[in-house]
């Protein structure tokens, strides 16, 4: 029987993102995206042990080896970061973190405050653009901070913008280019290589397909 590998995944949209990559690993994807409430989903003839985490906790588990290897947003690394190997960008959960306000209001005179969940990104950028601001933590629902007088602008994760849209607020500037990103506890990148290179290359994404694969004609094939 395989030694199992242990791996921190963040429950909701990138879980559905990431089960098909763990699928060509030989995960069983259908276990992993079981519509239950068990916090642990095994996949024994992988050898794989997968952890259902909320996002923020993955590197945390990864970092004290809790889990041999996670799956992370930039976002979160950005915000607080851990000493684990980050050797793969999975290319997917593609969002940017931008600075958003209210559609056509005007900066205010003074020093504007900020909501957001990623108080460390919010502060570091502003300070890089020689602008003073008040951060204001928040654990979610971000956009509502702006709409009731919370604050004059939002640090926040955009995917669709539909959010933004549908809260009459607009992208400013840009903070971040945000994917999902798979993390490694250092320990185990070592002592379990064997394990781990195999799965890496596994989750690799495929390089993109030549031209002529993709449907587009050159001079030659016209
Ligand atoms: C995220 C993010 C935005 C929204 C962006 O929130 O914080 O609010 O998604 O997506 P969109 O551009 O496609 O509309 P999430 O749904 O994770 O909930 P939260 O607001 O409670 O953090």
């Amino acid at each position: 029987m395989k030694d199992v590998l242990t791996i921190a995944l963040p429950k909701g949209r990138v879980l559905r993102a990431v089960a098909p990559l763990f699928a060509r690993a030989g995960a069983d994807a259908a276990a992993l995206l079981a519509d239950d409430r068990s916090l642990v989903r095994e996949s024994p003839s992988a050898g794989l042990r997968f952890l259902l985490l909320k996002p923020d906790d993955v590197p945390t588990y990864v970092e004290y080896g809790a889990a041999d290897l996670g799956v992370c947003g930039r976002d979160v690394l950005l915000e607080r970061p851990s000493d684990i190997y980050q050797p793969l960008d999975l290319g997917v959960g593609l969002c940017r973190m931008v600075v958003a306000g209210l559609v056509g209001k005007a900066p205010p005179a003074g020093v504007p405050r900020v909501g957001t969940k990623y108080p460390r990104c919010a502060a570091e950028h502003f300070a890089r653009r020689g602008v003073q601001a008040e951060v204001i933590f928040l654990q979610g629902s971000v956009e509502l901070a702006p709409l009731v007088g919370l604050s004059d602008l939002i640090v926040d994760l955009v995917e669709t913008g539909a959010t933004l849209a549908q809260n009459g607020l607009e992208e400013r500037e840009e903070v971040a280019r945000v994917s999902s990103v798979l993390v490694v506890n250092r320990a185990a990148y070592k002592l379990r290589n064997d394990r781990v290179r195999p799965l890496i290359e596994a989750l690799r994404p495929p390089p993109p397909a030549p031209a002529a694969d993709r449907g587009v004609r050159g001079d030659a094939g016209a």
